[in-house]
Parts: C-alpha cells; structure tokens; sequence
C-alpha cells in the first residue's frame, strides 16, 4: 500500500508524456533545493542544474503541488494569456483568501480595469505624484539628519502610507501604526509549507492577516457610519461596483483591499533596496545618475529649488529608468508568471496536464543572445529602447496575460522618486551588503545606507 502510493508519488498520473523530471520525497518533494539561499542577480543553481538536465521544461513538487518549471519564453507567454488563475502553494492561498476578488473570474476583469484607472499613468500623474514626492523628500531628509536609513524600511512606509491615504482617506494614527506593524509577519510565512500550527511562520502569518482584516474593516464601518470621507479608490472602486448586478459585501471590499496592499508591498521595496545596492556598487552609474537629478533640480533655475517633482521631471529622467529597467531585468531571478493549469494542453512531445503549478522563470532576461554579457549590471544597455515598455519579447518582469501586474508603472515612479530624493546627497551602501533570493529577496545585514545632511550634493561638487 504504501510502496504503491509512494510509486503514484514519483510517477504522477498523465494521459500523455509528462515533460521530464523528478518528484523527490513524498510531499516535501524538491522543496529543500528549490528553497536553497542563492546570490540575487542569478538564476538559483536548482533551475540552472535541471535545465542543464531536462532542458527548457521540467516537473518537480514543491510545497506538496505538482509544479511544472519553465524557461521558455514563448511557452509563458502562451500560458500567461490563456490561463488564469493564479497558481500558487496553499500556504499563499490561504493568506489570499481561497476565493477572493481577484481570483473569482466574473469580478477580476471588472477590478483589473477599475484598479488600472487608478494606477495607470493620467491615475499616477493627478492623484499619485505628489504624495510620493512628498512622502520619498520627507523620508529621505530625515534618514540624512539621523546619518542613515533602511532603504527597504523606508521604501515601504512610502508605499504603505501613499496607498493607505489614497484607499482609507485619513486613518486614525493608532490604527496607521498598527497596519504598518502587521506587515513584519508576512515575507517569514510566504513560501511555505501550508500547516498553520502556532510557533511556524505561516501561523503568525495568518495571525496578521486577521489583525490587518479587523483593522481595516474596523475603519471602514467607522467611516460607513460617521459618512466620513473614504479615500478615492475606494470610492471609485466600490462606489460604482455598488448597486451592480454583482452584490459587494464589506468582506470583498476588505478582502481586496488587503490583497492589494500585499502584492503592493511584496517586491518594491526589496527591488528598490537591490538596486540602490548595484548603484552603490558601480561607482560610473551613481556619477551618472547624479548628474541627472541634479540637472532637473537645476533647471527649476529661478523658481524654488524645493518645488515637488513634476510628471515632466519624472519623464526626462532617462538614465534613471535605465538603471531601473536594468535592475528589474536582474533581479527577476523568480518565476513571473503563475497559473494552475486550467486545461491539459501539448506542449513539443509533452503534455501538460490540468490542475498542475506552472512556474514561468524570465530565463531570456540572462539570455548572452538577447542581452550581451547578461550577468552584468549595465544600464547603458538600455539606451534609444522603449522605456516605457513594462513587456517584450525580452523583458517579463511584471508577467503577462491576464495577470500582468497592476502595479508596473506605480513601482517604477516610485522608484526613481526615490533615487531622486537620494542623488540630492552623497550616500552609500556598505560593500558588505549582501542580497540574497530565498524565493523572496533577502537582506540579511539589513539595507542600510549612510547619508547624511553635510553631504548634499551642490553645484560646486562638479558634476
Ligand atoms: C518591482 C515591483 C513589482 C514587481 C517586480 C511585480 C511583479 C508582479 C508579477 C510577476 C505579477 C504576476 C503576474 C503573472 O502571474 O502573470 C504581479 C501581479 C500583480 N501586481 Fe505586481 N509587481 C510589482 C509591484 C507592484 C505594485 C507596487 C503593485 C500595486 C500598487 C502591484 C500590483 C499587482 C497586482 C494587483 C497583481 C495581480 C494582478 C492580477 O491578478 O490581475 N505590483 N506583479
């Protein structure tokens, strides 16, 4: 009996050729390998050694699911555009929520073309960059007056406090501090396995899930009652939602509401705090950069140095989303595309069955054919391409298809607000900082950087 299950185990059920591979142990399966630390600029040695192996496309179980990998670009496109639910270990799911906006098909259109009206660019322009300005100078300054600051920290109070005004209207500060303090538990119990036992990562998890939940549902009765103000997303989102055909209980609107400041604050501030690392690191990109910011603090010429950044500031910035282009290419060392597989399909000599994890890894972004010398930070590379492309053949950080994140451009304006408000001083980043990816980018001496006020970059600096 259980020689037979452990055979099931190694040799899953297909009605075709399953694309080569191996299941490892009973239920743990590759786990341990996939999970393994690696360096962040490059593809972990557990995908590296199975294409070596397999080639392109490979199976293997993690976190108990049937995965298959693949590195094929053309095979992600094509299963990015024609499947659609998000695949992911039921660790993540049970932090989604199993059933949540997003994953229901007949509400995801409808929030995806909502959410876009919000964060697409005329959404950014009117109602996003001033606040990031103001947040990133304001974080920023103070950093330089205490002589140093977490760029990861400090990145995510920016996007925490930007998004919380923009959906909550004005929150009580008790509750701010509260919702700010639960995000700590998350990153630890992402990318486990599912048993939520107390003392596991997962369990304090979902802990912070319930806190976040009442907090925020708490704040929106509150609010509800008193006919006090909500912020603008939540209006247009729910507002116009209200009174469709589709019924919208409290539950969905606090559900979404949480799922989106999760996806938000998963992979900005640890891409920002990766990138200031490799500007740190590359003395020539920090000159250049420099150069930049302080020609558009320049330019303001007779009016107030001070101003706020303006969306034509934002738009001339060119080696500035160079450099960010650069680093989304270098550090997608992750899967970007997720689905489970909705229906089995050929792929070559294989088939690929239904219900199955698909896991896409942006293989060509290391591609020596498509980006010369392709370990090496080189912004440069990016010169006279289309900037403002968030996918290409080439380039897949954000995903694709139906999935493609929501958030692409928010997260590149925040970014190079941030490096602005950081060019204005000398700064650094210990060289002994290390970036590491355990399926989520780790920082494991923290992302300090030193600044300090003494060192505001002028004119006199010659550059
Ligand atoms: C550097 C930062 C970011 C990266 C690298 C990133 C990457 C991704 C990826 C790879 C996906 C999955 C796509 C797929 O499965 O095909 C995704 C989905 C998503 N992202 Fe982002 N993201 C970033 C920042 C953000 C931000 C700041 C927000 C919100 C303000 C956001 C909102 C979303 C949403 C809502 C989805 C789900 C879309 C859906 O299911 O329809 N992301 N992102």
């Amino acid at each position: 009996m259980l020689c037979h299950w452990i055979y099931q185990w190694k040799n899953p059920k297909c009605s075709g050729k399953l694309p080569p591979g191996t299941m490892g142990f009973p239920i743990i399966g590759e786990t341990f390998k996939f999970m393994k630390p690696h360096d962040a600029f490059q593809l972990p040695e557990f995908v590296k050694k199975k294409i070596l192996r397999y080639g392109p496309l490979f199976r293997t179980s993690l976190f108990g699911a049937k995965v298959i990998i693949s590195t094929d670009i053309g095979l992600n496109m094509e299963v990015a555009k024609t499947n659609h639910v998000p695949g992911m270990p039921k660790s993540l799911a049970r932090l989604f929520g199993e059933n949540n906006l997003f994953v229901r098909k007949e509400s995801h259109k409808h929030v995806r073309s909502l959410t876009t009206q919000f964060l697409g660019s005329q959404g950014l322009k009117l109602r996003m960059m001033q606040d990031l300005d103001l947040l990133a100078r304001g974080h920023i300054d103070l950093g330089a007056s205490n002589g140093s600051l977490d760029v990861k920290e400090t990145a995510s109070k920016i996007l925490t406090e930007s998004l919380a005004k923009k959906i909550m209207g004005e929150m009580e500060p008790e509750a701010a501090k509260e919702l700010a303090l639960c995000w700590r538990d998350f990153p630890k119990g992402w990318f486990r396995f599912s048993w939520n036992i107390p003392g596991t990562g997962v369990y304090r998890m979902m802990k912070a899930r319930k806190r976040m939940m009442n907090i925020l549902k708490e704040t929106v009765l509150k609010k509800k009652a008193s006919g006090e103000e909500l912020g603008e997303f939540f209006k247009m989102l729910f507002g116009e939602m209200e009174g469709k055909a589709e019924t919208m209980n409290i539950e969905d609107e606090i559900e979404y509401i949480f799922i989106f400041f999760l996806i938000a604050n998963e992979a900005t501030p640890s891409v920002l705090a990766a990138t200031v690392k490799l500007i740190s690191d590359n003395p020539k990109v920090m000159q250049e950069l420099t150069r930049e910011h302080k020609r558009i603090v320049r330019d303001r010429n007779d009016k107030d140095k001070e101003a706020s950044l303006t969306w034509e500031d934002y738009k001339s910035m060119t080696f500035t989303q160079m450099v960010i282009n650069e680093s989304l290419r270098i550090t997608s060392t992750v899967p970007t595309v997720f689905r489970i597989i909705d229906h089995e399909f050929k792929f070559g000599d294989y088939t690929i069955p239904a219900g199955w994890i698909f896991m896409g890894y942006p293989n060509v972004h290391f591609n020596p054919e498509k980006y010369d010398d392709p370990l090496a930070f080189n912004p440069w590379r990016w010169k006279e391409k289309d900037l403002t492309a968030i996918l290409s053949k080439t380039f897949i950080p954000f995903g694709a298809g139906s999935r493609l994140c929501l958030g692409a451009d928010f997260a590149k304006l925040l970014m190079a607000t941030f490096i602005h408000h950081l060019c204005r001083y000398r700064w650094s980043m210990k060289t002994e900082t290390t970036v590491l990816r355990r399926f989520i980018l780790m920082f494991p001496g923290g992302s300090d950087i030193q600044i300090s006020k003494d060192t505001e970059v002028d004119d006199s600096a010659g550059y």
